[in-house]
């Protein structure tokens, strides 16, 4: 069955923190920032009275902070008790289920108002700590007892697509220099260099250090060097992977007939589609992930789209390789064809088929419950035409996706929007 809204759904405001590692804030921080910037961003204002529910995507405050319970929490500390505070968890996809359970109570008719938003706050632990936190939302009869941590079961989805198609180490490097070039150009990003700026600063760093100055000669030279790319789970090096990350975003949603009385350039959202899939070990093929294709396809026929239409996409690149499967999942390329189209360019931000103009998870950063929703403020933004450096070309940019997934793929949420 295809589903349909039974009314339209709009966004007219969005806002995000940097993403970054910061020391001195708790999520609640995070969230009054990203809440304050999504206010800011409605054209004619609101009043936050008028907001008359609220979810949030968090994966595991509990565990990264000791703090259960967040959405009362931070509706609290953004003045909006006693709205109803729901949580919304689904893994590295918490942020997508939130705009989803906001979209879908808003086109149910029980609401004309609702925020959304998505928290992570992820670098008080130590990164093994972290790993171990991340690791429970992979199967703990399975994968964790046979040792898998998130990069170990990345990596074996790579070395699955090398196996099969072709593909080497240097087309998962491809990926994460292109993130990076992007990030560069996005004032919230984590990571916000390019990989030969970080290549400068660490030629500098030696030389200051009174240590030999390393000789690469270009971007490719650096990420082959197991001294500035630590092998984390071959073939996934640390340039393949998304960092450890803290960061909020907040997204505004009114139904469709209200929008023009909040903002001149609602976005509607226009497609949604949510799969699940079983963990890896029962799956005959890695180097796919049917959940991404079945919530895409359900999107795209929400929404009478087809993949060609889009133009402006983010996808869930926790490492380099999920990037290049999701381009062929939400049949962007054949199977098989989007290391090729990675290699070549064609997902760069100016090529004919743009991949996470925001640098991405790789670069923005990956505040794993907040992820999803910072991919919306990035569609919000470019399809308004107020994405700044990084604004990508074109004066028909109308429709956008995002992609987010839980796991590896045990849950996939796909979202598309419209500029009308
Ligand atoms: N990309 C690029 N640089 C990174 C980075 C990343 N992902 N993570 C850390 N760095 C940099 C740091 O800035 C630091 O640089 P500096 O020495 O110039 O200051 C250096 O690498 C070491 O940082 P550190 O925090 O000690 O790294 P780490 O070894 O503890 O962690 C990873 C690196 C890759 C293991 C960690 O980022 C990780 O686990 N990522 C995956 C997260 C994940 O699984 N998310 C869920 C996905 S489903």
């Amino acid at each position: 069955m295809t589903g349909k809204l039974n009314r339209g759904v709009a966004i007219v405001g969005a806002g995000m923190t940097q993403f970054g590692a910061f020391p001195g804030k708790a999520t609640r921080d995070l969230f009054v920032e990203a809440f304050r910037e999504m206010s800011e961003s409605v054209d004619k204002g609101f009043d936050p009275n008028q907001i008359e529910a609220v979810y949030i995507g968090n994966y595991s405050s509990d565990l990264f902070e000791g703090q259960g319970h967040t959405a009362p929490f931070m509706t609290d500390h953004v003045g909006l008790t006693p709205r109803p505070a729901t949580r919304c968890e689904d893994a590295c996809a918490s942020g997508s289920a939130a705009l989803r359970s906001g979209l879908l109570a808003i086109a149910s008719g029980m609401y004309d108002m609702v925020l959304v938003g998505g928290i992570e706050k992820m670098t008080d632990l130590p990164t093994e700590r972290v790993t171990d936190t991340l690791a429970t939302a992979s199967d703990a009869l399975y994968d964790v007892p046979a040792g898998f941590t998130f990069p170990g079961l990345y990596a074996s989805i790579a070395t699955a697509y090398m196996d099969r198609y072709g593909a080497t180490p240097e087309s998962f490097m491809k990926v994460g220099l292109k993130n990076h070039n992007h990030g560069s150009l996005n004032p919230k990003a984590q990571f916000g260099q390019t990989i030969a700026s970080i290549m400068e600063r660490q030629k500098k760093s030696a030389e200051k250090k009174g240590r030999p100055i390393p000789t690469w000669a270009d971007e490719m030279e650096f990420l082959h060097d197991d001294r500035a790319n630590l092998v984390i789970a071959w073939p996934m090096r640390l340039y393949d992977c998304s960092p450890v990350s803290d960061g909020a975003a907040a997204i505004l949603l009114v139904a469709e007939d209200l929008a023009k009385n909040f903002s001149d350039n609602p976005i509607y959202i226009i497609g949604s589609g949510q799969a699940s899939e079983a963990t890896l070990r029962y799956r005959s093929d890695l180097t796919t992930l049917s959940s991404v294709r079945i919530a895409a396809q359900k999107a795209y026929e929400m929404a009478g789209v087809k993949p060609a239409d889009i133009k402006v996409t983010e996808v869930h690149d926790c490492f380099t390789i999920a990037e290049i499967i999701a381009t062929e999942d939400l049949g962007f390329f054949k199977p098989g064809q989007g290391y090729e189209a990675a290699e070549e360019g064609v997902t760069s931000r100016l090529g004919p088929r743009p991949i996470n103009s925001s640098g991405g998870l790789k670069s923005k950063g990956h505040p794993v419950g907040a992820s999803g929703a910072g991919q919306v403020v990035e569609i919000w933004k470019q399809l308004r035409g107020e994405a700044g450096e990084r604004q990508l070309p074109g004066d028909n940019l109308n429709l956008g996706l995002t992609h987010n997934v839980g796991g590896t793929g045990e849950t996939a949420i796909i979202h598309i929007y419209e500029r009308r």
